[in-house]
């Protein structure tokens, strides 16, 4: 079959089972296209919390169909390639949690949505790129003291804009936004002195420096569909340039280290997804106690928001 045959069938598919298609912005183009909504971690999260659909198929990595299943209880949450992780999430494990929060007694955990169900459970409160200064700011006061995990990239990156907030961050990174230097942003700005640099807040603080924007993958997207200026470096994963390519064919944009690829994000094909909704599978099971304890962080964020 055809991509586009394939794409049609998974339209009627879809529509079928009452599915809602929900893909992340690093996704391929092809699956970009035949979903029904593209977006961030938060934009997608909602998504889910609101949707009536009873099935739900998630083409992104597996933290966020968990954290869609978190959200809509209630729907069948397709993962259309389940061995699509984050190596960001795993960097912190629950048990690796607990013995940080034993080594910090009253302090407050703060969480990234890039991590497991267990550690969201032992979080306070939840956060996404796009609303970690705020959630943070609003939940906490600046005598609080605050553990951050699993990301020390977007911690250095909420420390700088709440200077008065104490933050302690986990060790972990995201392999494919610490690849970025700020020597290619130089030499990017140096080939397109007329482009604004938009980066992504899980780069190094170093990068995030000397950017002129620094923001979650939606928020690129809303602030380049609000600009007058047409043409932008962008700064995280390759899937996004497409995504604003194909969003603003008026516009130019520039990647600032092509290399920027996330293995996992491009492992769900159109196979996957076509699979996944003919033979209902890869269904997102969670044990309902800490499916509840895990709601609690990302309602407040929610609730917040
Ligand atoms: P966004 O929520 O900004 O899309 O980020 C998700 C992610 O995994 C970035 O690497
Ligand atoms: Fe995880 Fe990084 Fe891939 Fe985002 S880009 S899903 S943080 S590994």
């Amino acid at each position: 079959m055809t991509d586009v045959s394939v794409s049609t069938r998974i339209r009627q598919l879809a529509q079928d089972l009452g599915a809602v298609i929900l893909a992340h912005n690093y996704q391929l183009p092809e699956i970009q296209e035949v979903a029904d909504l593209c977006g961030d971690s938060l934009g997608l999260s909602v998504a889910a919390a609101q949707s009536q659909a009873p099935v739900i198929v998630f083409c992104g990595v597996y933290f966020m169909a968990e954290t869609a299943k978190i959200l809509a209880p209630q729907a069948t949450v397709l993962i259309p390639e389940p061995e699509a992780g984050c190596p960001l999430a795993d960097m912190i494990t629950a048990e690796q949690l607990r013995a940080f929060q034993a080594d910090h007694p009253g302090a407050k955990t703060v969480c990234y949505v890039n991590s497991s169900a267990a550690v969201k459970a032992l979080s306070d409160l939840c956060c996404t790129s796009s609303n970690a200064v705020e959630v943070i700011r609003a939940a906490f006061s600046p005598k609080d003291e605050i553990l951050f995990v699993p990301d020390r990239n977007l911690a250095a990156w909420v420390a700088a804009q709440l200077p008065d907030h104490r933050i302690i961050p986990w060790k972990g990174f995201c392999y494919t936004h610490h690849r970025l230097l700020p020597e290619f942003i130089l030499q990017a700005r140096a080939a397109h002195p007329e482009a604004e640099v938009l980066v992504h807040p899980e780069c190094p603080p170093q990068v995030t420096a000397v950017a002129d924007q620094v923001l979650s993958t939606g928020g690129m997207a809303k602030h380049v569909a609000a600009s007058s200026r047409s043409e932008f470096i962008i700064g995280t994963e390759q899937g996004m340039v497409w995504r604003l390519a194909h969003d603003h064919p008026d516009k130019v944009f520039h990647h600032a280290f092509s290399a920027m690829v996330c293995p996992n994000m491009k492992k769900t094909t159109l196979s996957h997804l076509l699979a996944a909704l003919e033979q209902r599978q890869h269904a997102v099971t969670l044990d309902p106690d800490l499916a509840a304890a895990a709601r609690r962080g990302i309602q407040a964020m929610l609730d917040l928001g």
